[in-house]
């Protein structure tokens, strides 16, 4: 019998991708729940309409009812949570969704693996909850929680109930935290897959500051592989770190993808900073490597054009995206950043 998966966020970037690798196995069924936010898209799922081993529910992850009736029905044995808010300048403008869905989302998942019949219990969550580094050393798991920004506080608030739960019902619960990914289906509010759009279309690219904020990027297969890894050989209770050793300031990126692209530099505008602006992210990830025998996979400069290539080739997905509703939002902050553009 294949081990059935509750992902719930499987219509955002990370879930869609994994969803996809972990049906490539074939050792799993899939149930998928995604309340289809404006990051959510089942057009990232698309080719796998007509796949047996998968079922798509619309729900919201704090509707304990809600995931109880799918529960009756599915009776799936594991619950991979990735469903969050995800946008740390959106948290900066209302936290009241990141705390709802993040921090009651994640309460009532874990209230359900109370009720139901779980073998494991995966929390995606954040190297942001570790807040921010100096220019030396890396997170480890027992780096200290040091949430800046209300997006990371919820992730780290969730983490906290997803411990307590582990110790005070025995749920069978992981954390992972993995650093900044980036690939295919990613939402372009966010750095790489914004960079990218803006610099195919000729459009100015706001960088935060002095551009020298350090990411420390994994491409997302190499995330989602990590996440398998962990499934089949995880311990209870442990949190893993996953990472692949890729710092870069956020100016080189911009460079980088508008050197590939043939664009000129001219089209970066440093305009004013984030507010609590986390400086620089490295993870430590050799306990995942040491104790699981994961080890990323994709070089960034790979990666990179890969991730260059998809969103060159996938117009039709690019133009729904850009023309969506939701798309709105993204487009007056991207205008009210660049009118705050900084003398250089
Ligand atoms: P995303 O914003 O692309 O997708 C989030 C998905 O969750 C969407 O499909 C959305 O519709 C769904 N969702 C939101 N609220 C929901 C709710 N209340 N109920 C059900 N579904 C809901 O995010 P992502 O980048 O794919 O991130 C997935 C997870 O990985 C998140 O938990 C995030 O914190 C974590 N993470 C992301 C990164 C990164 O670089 N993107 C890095 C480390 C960890
Ligand atoms: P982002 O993709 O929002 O991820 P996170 O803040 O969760 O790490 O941002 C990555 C980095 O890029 C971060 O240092 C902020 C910076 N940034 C810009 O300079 N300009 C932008 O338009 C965006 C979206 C991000």
């Amino acid at each position: 019998m294949k081990l059935k998966l509750f992902v719930t966020g499987g219509a955002g970037f990370i879930g869609s991708n994994f969803i996809r690798i972990a049906l490539e196995t074939q050792d799993y069924n899939i149930v998928n729940y995604d309340k289809l936010t404006y990051a959510g898209n089942l057009e990232n799922l698309k080719d796998l309409e007509n796949n047996e081993s998968y079922i798509f529910y619309k729900g919201d992850i704090t509707d304990f009812d809600s995931l109880n009736e799918v529960y009756q029905k599915e009776k799936f044995d594991v619950i991979i949570n990735f469903a969050a808010e995800t946008h740390v300048d959106r948290s900066i403008n209302n936290s009241y969704p990141f705390i709802h869905t993040n921090v009651l989302g994640t309460q009532a998942l874990l209230e359900l693996a109370r009720e139901a019949k779980i073998t494991r219990f995966i929390q995606i969550s954040t190297d942001e909850v570790y807040g921010s580094l100096p220019e030396t050393g890396k997170f480890t798991e027992e780096s200290p929680l040091k949430p800046n920004s209300p997006y990371s506080a919820s992730k780290a608030s969730a983490d906290l109930l997803v411990r307590a739960y582990y110790k005070t019902y025995k749920i069978p619960a992981i954390i992972t935290r993995c650093s900044n990914n980036y690939g295919p289906y990613q939402f372009p509010e966010k750095l790489i897959p914004l960079v990218i759009l803006n610099a195919i279309r000729n459009k100015d690219i706001p960088v935060y500051g002095d551009g020298k904020n350090i990411r420390d990027w994994i491409y997302v297969e190499d995330h989602c592989k990590a996440i398998l890894k962990i499934l089949e050989n995880g311990v209870d209770g442990e949190i893993y770190n996953i990472g692949a050793n890729c710092e870069k300031q956020n100016i080189d990126i911009v460079r980088l993808i508008l050197k590939i692209l043939g664009r000129d530099n001219s089209l970066i505008k440093f305009v004013k900073d984030r507010p609590a602006h986390d400086r620089r992210y490295a993870i430590d990830s050799r306990k995942i490597n040491e104790q699981l025998g994961w080890y990323p996979e994709t070089l960034f400069e790979d990666g990179i054009k890969r991730t260059i290539n998809w969103y060159r080739e996938n117009q039709n997905w690019v133009n729904n995206i850009l023309t969506r509703e939701y798309f709105e939002y993204y487009k007056k902050q991207y205008e009210t950043r660049l009118g705050e553009i900084l003398n250089e």
